[in-house]
């Protein structure tokens, strides 16, 4: 059975880059298109574009060079924001506005000062307005993950008829629980009219750290675009991490989903926004961390150098990463050192290993980490005769 695509949505550019520290200039912020276009992704959130003079010429000029994906600007539910958006996004080959308004009673009584009849009214307003530029709108209804399901699906039924043709559905706070946000989705489903028009789209944040998992439970239930970012970096806690999702999908065949990301190229784009931004990755990030491949108790290391599947579930190369590695530290065992030892030049015998790793713990207890320098050192500086060492 082929499997259902799910739309890689990245908001990088637009999310992500609202973290304080993160600004990017236009040339950055082309780099990171063009290859985020080449990696596969469907629709990239170029920014904002009534946000600043500097953000319109950042999404006009990334309309104006992305080849395959759609490119979308994001605006409020505001005629001059859709207006602004309309002429940035106007060379998009696939241009789509992202129009859309608070939700949760929350929003509704303290960002609007509103009511729910009349927040329902501006976002019909909204993707009309959108709808007489471009053809693609996306309609978001911020803090849907707090919104009462039953308002929520009388506003998804509005926008459709008004003609939107995506629904995100945030959970802006990142407070749902994945069971919660996967009912959300399948309520919608079951219950607004005119959904099987309209894309469903999961646009978690990670308040609670859940917002893979929530993203997750969404295309479970039928939701086919997951908004994401790459490192996982937005808003607080940030968005639903890129290689995350598009892992999890590959890894999980029984899903029956897959994206169209070409996953080989997840590391280096990492590096490449992690270095442009100067945001780094926490090294037991998953996928792309500096450890998310690397191997130090003495138990893993025996495993790992019999067979790498037997502490890995994803093949290094297939994210880009040439090969596991093996770190040695003071709960690593023999395995390791000779795996090591070998590397860089010392072919050890059962009684030469012996010897060494009595030196190698000694040294590895007063160091977080030995190094093929200090291998070299601990072997020279032993006892064992080095002529026999092939
Ligand atoms: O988190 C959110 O609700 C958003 C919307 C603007 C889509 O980023
Ligand atoms: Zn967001």
């Amino acid at each position: 059975m082929s499997k259902d695509i799910v739309q890689i949505f990245d908001t990088t550019l637009r999310d992500g880059e609202q973290v304080p520290g993160c600004k990017l200039d236009r040339e950055q912020k082309l780099v990171i298109a063009e290859r985020l276009d080449t990696m596969g992704v469907n629709v990239i959130e170029a920014g904002f574009p009534v946000s600043s003079p500097g953000d319109f010429k950042s999404v006009e000029a990334i309309a104006k060079l992305v080849k395959n994906a759609t490119v979308c600007g994001l605006t409020r539910a505001v005629k001059k924001d859709i207006e602004v958006a309309a002429e940035a996004l106007k060379h998009a080959k696939t241009p789509r506005i992202h129009t859309g308004i608070g939700t949760s009673d929350s929003h509704i009584k303290f960002k609007f000062n509103s009511n729910r009849d009349a927040i329902i009214e501006r976002a019909v307003d909204a993707v009309k307005y959108a709808k007489t530029f471009v053809e693609d709108i996306e309609f978001y209804a911020e803090d849907a993950g707090r919104t009462d399901n039953e308002f929520l699906a009388r506003v998804c039924e509005a926008v459709i008829k008004a003609g939107a043709t995506v629904l995100n559905i945030p959970d802006t706070t990142g407070y749902c629980l994945p069971d919660e946000y996967g009912a959300k989705i399948k309520y919608l489903r079951e219950n607004v009219k005119g959904i099987e028009k309209a894309i469903l789209s999961c646009h978690c944040h990670n308040d609670l750290g859940l917002a893979t998992a929530n993203s997750i439970a969404g295309v479970v239930n039928g939701a086919r675009q997951i908004e994401c970012t790459i490192n996982g970096i937005g808003e607080r806690a940030g968005n639903t991490s890129l290689e995350e999702v598009v892992m999890i999908l590959r890894q999980h065949p029984n899903l029956n989903l897959d994206t169209s990301i070409n996953s080989k190229l997840l590391y280096d784009t990492s590096l490449m926004v992690s270095s442009k931004m100067g945001m780094l990755v926490q090294p037991n990030k998953a996928i792309v961390g500096a450890n998310a491949f690397a191997h130090s108790s003495g138990i893993h290391q025996d495993g790992v150098i019999k067979n790498r599947e037997t502490y890995e579930i994803i093949d290094p190369a297939d994210v880009g990463v040439t090969e596991s590695s093996i770190i040695l530290t003071a709960r690593s065992g023999r395995a390791a050192l000779a795996y090591r030892a070998k590397i860089v030049g010392y072919e050890l015998t059962k009684v030469q290993l012996d010897e060494v790793y009595e030196e190698f713990l000694k040294y590895a207890d007063t160091r977080k980490e030995v190094k093929d320098d200090d291998i070299h050192q601990i072997i020279e500086t032993s006892h064992i005769d080095l002529q026999s060492i092939s």
